[in-house]
């Protein structure tokens, strides 16, 4: 098997593909204006076809799990034609999502039987005005009861990611509702320091602030590091045995953050991204219009991972080509 490979010794067999840079929420550091349809963008999303070939190409370069984001992925009308695909027609063991939550309740009956095998959902308060604000939607209740019958339904995997925000989600109190939360829920909730990205330098001026204070939070109150497992991704886990669930940290920032890099990104138009805030990437789409091209397309896709760098240099201001977040999903 040709296996994805770069320079660095890292494998990828984990992709994150945006099925749609539409979101219906307009969070602060991502799309504070909303979602806006570009008028000299003419190109259309990736359609299932493409998505079909993409998977089947993927899967023979050793890709065993695929994470279906956005923008928010749920708002595509064959949003479950893509899970069933990707199911039944390439060789991919793990199919997840990242999901803003929106109609949770209403969709997790169908989730659990589309033999989705994990969910993220975005919360970034359990403070349902602080979520309003941030989001610019009502929605946390809808939200949270989407979860309950998730785990009803004996959904296992769902995690929560909260991206910390200076005086707004990061003080010890927000911690212990966490805390509260996942005592009673076997879900895990990890806080993710916000990123720069080029949309939001002054939103990240005002509003970033250093996980080290969740980190020192976490130690005070007796969690204990988890090493980490082989299929670890970019969350410092940590366990306390008196909680379901665990909490952990995603720092992009942080020195060695790249180092477990895993996964490469395709954007909702056929972009192959090698980092979320690399410059580097190509389109593969033309590669993508016939079943015959498959061969052609792993061997550019096999090409361009001599081109993934060692880290994404944020640290030095690079932001690349990384507007927001909402098409590379973060
Ligand atoms: N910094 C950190 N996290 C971000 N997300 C979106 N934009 C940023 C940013 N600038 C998060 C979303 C979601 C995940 C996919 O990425 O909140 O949880
Ligand atoms: Fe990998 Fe880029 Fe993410 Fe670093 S920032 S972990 S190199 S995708």
């Amino acid at each position: 098997m040709n296996n994805l490979k770069d320079n660095f010794g890292r494998t990828f067999p984990y992709i994150r593909l945006s099925i749609s840079d539409v979101c219906n929420f307009k969070c602060g550091y991502c799309l504070p204006n909303g979602y806006q349809v570009d008028k000299n963008d003419q190109r259309k999303f990736l359609h299932l076809d493409e998505i079909r070939r993409l998977a089947i190409v993927f899967s023979k370069l050793g890709v065993r799990k695929i994470r279906l984001t956005g923008g928010e992925p749920t708002v595509r009308k064959d949003f479950f034609e893509i899970i069933k695909i990707l199911r039944n027609e390439a060789d991919i063991k793990k199919i997840v999502i990242t999901t803003n939550g929106y109609h949770l309740d209403k969709k997790a009956k169908k989730l659990v039987d589309s033999g989705l095998n994990g969910i993220n959902i975005s919360i970034d308060s359990l403070d349902r005005k602080v979520f309003k604000n941030i989001t610019g939607h009502d929605r946390l209740i809808e939200i949270l009861k989407g979860i309950q019958d998730l785990q009803d339904l004996n959904f296992e995997n769902i995690k929560i990611n909260a991206v910390l925000l200076k005086n707004v989600n990061a003080s010890e109190k927000d911690f212990e509702e966490w805390g509260d939360f996942i005592k009673k829920n076997k879900v895990d909730v990890r806080y993710i320091e916000l990123m720069q990205t080029g949309d939001n330098l002054n939103y990240f001026k005002k509003y970033h602030v250093s996980s080290k204070i969740f980190k020192d939070y976490l130690s005070r109150n007796n969690w204990i590091f988890q090493t980490f497992g082989k299929d670890a991704g970019p969350s410092l886990n940590y366990i306390n045995s008196k909680y379901k669930g665990k909490f952990g940290i995603i720092a992009p920032y942080s020195k060695d953050f790249c180092k477990t890099c895993n996964r490469l990104r395709i954007t909702s138009r056929g972009d192959l991204r090698l980092c979320l805030f690399g410059n580097t990437g190509i389109s593969i789409r033309h590669l993508l219009q016939k079943d015959e091209q498959i061969v052609e397309l792993q061997d550019l896709i096999l090409k361009q991972m001599k081109f993934k760098k060692e880290s994404h240099y944020l640290e030095l201001g690079e932001t690349g080509l990384t507007k927001n977040l909402s098409t590379t999903g973060g």
